[in-house]
């Protein structure tokens, strides 16, 4: 049995069916709020705004107060670990991400051990939220799965991948060497994040979409399993949410042959295939489409009413399918948790 204070989300993950889901959403700290808009002029810059643990924790702990949100997801980015592993990476305000030359993979192999000490910073954040945060409310750690941060580390932006899938298909002994390097570095970077007071661990597969199913196996389903048991081998028994976006039908092998305690539904996710992983034993997580949050009105309010009729028979965590969308109103991000909690 759980103690009274045991947050809905950790309840949801050991595999209870609860009599409301917990909630929470993917960029619930971010543009979308003033506060949040605010804070960041008072940053440097996107990564030196990360890197400080005070105001990551501020920007981590802003939609907590506004909203009765059961978990607090880590203000970080996915690309800290590249910048970590010795690649250069910056954000052009307005367009994205931008990334330097790939170094050499051996030179960057040299640096996973001392990477998770250029990444402290997270671990402090998380320990300062941690301290703030009600009992009954989550920590949610993350780092990007290593498929998805090589397409930006090969493509050196967003992109729509296909340099990245090409590499893959011409230089499959570089890309498997790069993949193991983003495998240890990933696994330490939990771990460290786990000692430092993240209850749930998620990794973001936000690229998982056009994949064959061999490729999937080989670039997907192997370095997440890779992770989870360097994890679980560090002693760590945190649970983890896999998030294989735009995965589509390889969403159920992911879910079969992945070590994970649930799985991040995307917005095309269907009733019946959440339902047979749930069957499998796995909790799911999703999957409202942050264009439908960001419009509101009843359609909204039946979309969530119809996605926890149809998953709520079974351990489910509701959630967008993607981000809230920056110009998202704040109004509809508030009326929807409260559909979900019911207050
Ligand atoms: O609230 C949260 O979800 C926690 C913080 C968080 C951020 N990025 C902050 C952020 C998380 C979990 C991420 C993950 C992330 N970062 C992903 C995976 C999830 C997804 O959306 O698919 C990816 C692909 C990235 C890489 C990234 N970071 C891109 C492509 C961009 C630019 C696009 C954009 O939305 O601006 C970012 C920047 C970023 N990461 C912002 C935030 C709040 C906006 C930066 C700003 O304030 O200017």
């Amino acid at each position: 049995m759980s103690e009274p204070t045991t947050p809905r989300l950790l309840r949801a993950l050991a595999g209870e069916t609860l009599d409301r889901p917990p909630v929470w959403f993917m960029r619930q700290a971010g543009r979308s709020l003033p506060e949040y808009r605010e804070l960041r002029t008072r940053a440097q810059d996107f990564i030196s705004f990360c890197h400080d643990p005070e105001m990551a924790a501020e920007a981590t702990l802003q939609p907590m107060r506004r909203f009765p949100l059961d978990a607090a997801i880590v203000f970080a980015d996915i690309l800290l670990i590249p910048r970590a592993l010795g690649q250069k990476v910056w954000f052009e305000t307005g367009e994205g991400p931008r990334l330097g030359p790939l170094p050499p993979i051996e030179a960057m192999a040299d640096q996973v051990e001392a990477s998770t000490g250029r990444l402290a910073e997270i671990g402090e954040t998380l320990k300062i939220v941690r301290a703030k945060l009600e009992p009954e409310r989550a920590l949610i750690g993350f780092a990007g799965a290593p498929w998805t941060v090589a397409t930006y580390m090969l493509e050196g932006r967003g992109s729509d991948r296909s340099a990245a899938r090409t590499y893959a298909y011409q230089h499959p002994d570089e890309l498997d060497a790069l993949l193991d390097v983003l495998v240890e570095a990933t696994a330490r970077y939990l771990v460290m994040q786990a000692k430092s007071g993240a209850q749930v661990l998620k990794l973001f597969e936000s690229w998982a979409e056009h994949l064959a199913e061999d490729v999937f196996e080989r670039i997907v389903v192997k370095p997440h399993t890779a992770i989870i048991e360097k994890v679980r081998a560090a002693g760590i028994d945190t649970p983890f949410i896999g998030f294989p976006r735009g995965a589509g039908a390889l969403v159920e092998t992911y879910a079969a042959r992945v070590p994970v305690e649930a799985v991040a539904l995307d917005t095309q996710a269907s009733a019946v295939m959440g339902q047979r992983i749930q069957d499998g034993g796995k909790t799911i997580q999703g999957a409202l489409d942050n264009l439908l949050l960001r419009a509101g009105g009843p359609a909204l309010d039946a979309r969530i009413d119809g996605l926890i009729a149809q998953w709520n028979d079974g351990p489910y965590i509701f959630n967008l399918g993607h981000g809230v969308l920056p110009d998202t109103p704040v109004e509809n991000i508030e009326r929807a948790i409260r559909r979900v909690t019911g207050n």
